[in-house]
């Protein structure tokens, strides 16, 4: 898929994508790849990168990221794994939508690699435990300093409309300590 064979980090639920645009022309030694369902956002992002001058290492692909973290992508294959706002699904009856869960973990622990980190920030305080729970349950996992935007281009769409408003953002950061593959 990239025009270089180099580190690649992923954006699960990448929206329109401007946070992976400022990532793959700040580093072009990574490769950038965004997942995301929704067909207008995959072609928007597809769009800009060129105008932007970035070519080869930004890819987007249309399908589900629980998916493509459990049946597409190979064992230890990626290097980072940005999730931001996932869809919270707040109804207590519709939980079992959510991204995190343990399967999706261990699926993740899978596909990282060694040393390699999942990096989450939502702005749902009920998801953010259950998202805490899942990667402390998974002993692949280590809980370490998340990585914190100083800029508003460092954040996502989701996040620059959320610290506008006000609301208060949650952060974690989970290095894979070890494969049991
Ligand atoms: C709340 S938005 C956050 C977008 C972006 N991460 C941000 O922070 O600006 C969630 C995004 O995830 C996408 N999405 C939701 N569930 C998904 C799934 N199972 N697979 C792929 N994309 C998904 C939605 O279409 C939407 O673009």
């Amino acid at each position: 898929m990239f025009s270089k064979s180099q580190p690649i980090e992923v954006d699960l639920g990448c929206g329109d994508g401007s946070l992976l645009l400022h990532w793959a022309k700040r580093f072009p030694e990574r490769n950038w790849l965004g997942v995301e369902r929704l067909k207008g956002r995959v072609l928007k992002l597809e769009r800009k990168a060129p105008r932007l001058g970035i070519a080869g290492n930004l890819r987007a692909l249309r399908i589900e990221s629980g998916y493509a973290v459990e049946w597409l992508f190979p064992p230890a294959s990626i290097a980072a794994c940005h999730i931001y706002f996932p869809d919270p699904w707040p109804k207590k009856r519709h939980h079992k939508h959510r991204l995190i869960q343990p399967p999706f973990v261990a699926a993740l622990a899978r596909t990282l690699e060694p040393g390699g980190s999942a990096h989450l920030a939502t702005d749902h305080a009920d998801y953010f435990a259950e998202m805490l729970l899942c990667f402390n349950a998974n002993a692949n996992f280590e809980r370490v300093e998340p990585v914190v935007p100083a800029t508003p281009e460092e954040m996502t769409d989701f996040e620059r409309d959320f610290v506008t408003e006000g609301r208060p953002i949650s952060r974690a950061r989970f290095r894979k300590v070890k494969s049991k593959e």
